[in-house]
């Protein structure tokens, strides 16, 4: 493993500051009171979009957090990840992500993202729903040497890569959901609205 990559300690599930966005004021919080910040009724039916503060995010880390019902991931992504990424092979499904359904117009690029090193996906196998694990070490090679690193499912197997992109061979038919996201600044992402805040785009 390279020195950029994780160690143990580093891939600890992080806290991120979250805070849904609207109603009556944003109030910020750790996750684990997430649960206790309350947003309306109103505010949660409708899938407030939540802000999370990346600032502490180093690479290799991912921060898991809930929208939607949905557990979203948002990873910071090492110079390793990303050049594990290829779109030119033939060992995905959808390499190019031309499935409209699994990501928005801005995510249509080699990373599927706003910016190459930040990572946001839907945590939701799109075999059957399980949620995939994250193995951030680009050298491990116990699940195939073609696997670089990225996401396991383990309830049937399926594999992704650091761009969520699903692998020939796998049950899942489709890429890793990306979730409509824009930066507020650099270091805060508002899971819910797309760049131009155009939320009558969001299915
Ligand atoms: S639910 Fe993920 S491989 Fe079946």
């Amino acid at each position: 493993m390279s020195s950029d990559n994780p160690d143990n300690s580093r891939r600890k599930f992080l806290t991120g500051s979250l805070t849904f966005v609207g109603g009556t004021g944003a109030a910020a919080t750790l996750w684990p009171f997430l649960s206790s910040m309350a947003p309306s009724n109103k505010a949660k039916a409708a899938g407030a979009p939540v802000k999370v503060d990346i600032s502490g995010l180093k690479e290799g880390e991912k921060i898991d957090l809930i929208w939607r019902k949905k557990p979203i991931w948002v990873v910071k992504r090492s110079q390793d990840m990303l050049e594990s990424i290829d779109t030119n092979d033939t060992k995905h499904k959808d390499p190019l992500s031309e499935n409209p359904e699994q990501q928005p117009d801005f995510a249509k690029n080699k990373y599927r993202s706003l910016k190459p090193e930040i990572l946001v996906l839907e945590g939701v196998c799109t075999h059957l729903g399980c949620n995939p694990a994250y193995k951030p070490d680009t050298t491990d090679t116990s699940l195939g040497k073609d696997f670089k690193g990225g996401f396991f499912c383990a309830c049937h197997g399926s594999k992704f890569d650091f761009a969520g992109k699903v692998s020939n061979g796998s049950p899942a038919g489709a890429n890793l959901k990306v979730p409509p996201y824009r930066f507020e600044d650099e270091n805060t992402i508002i899971v819910g609205e797309l760049p131009a805040n155009k939320l009558e785009e969001i299915g």
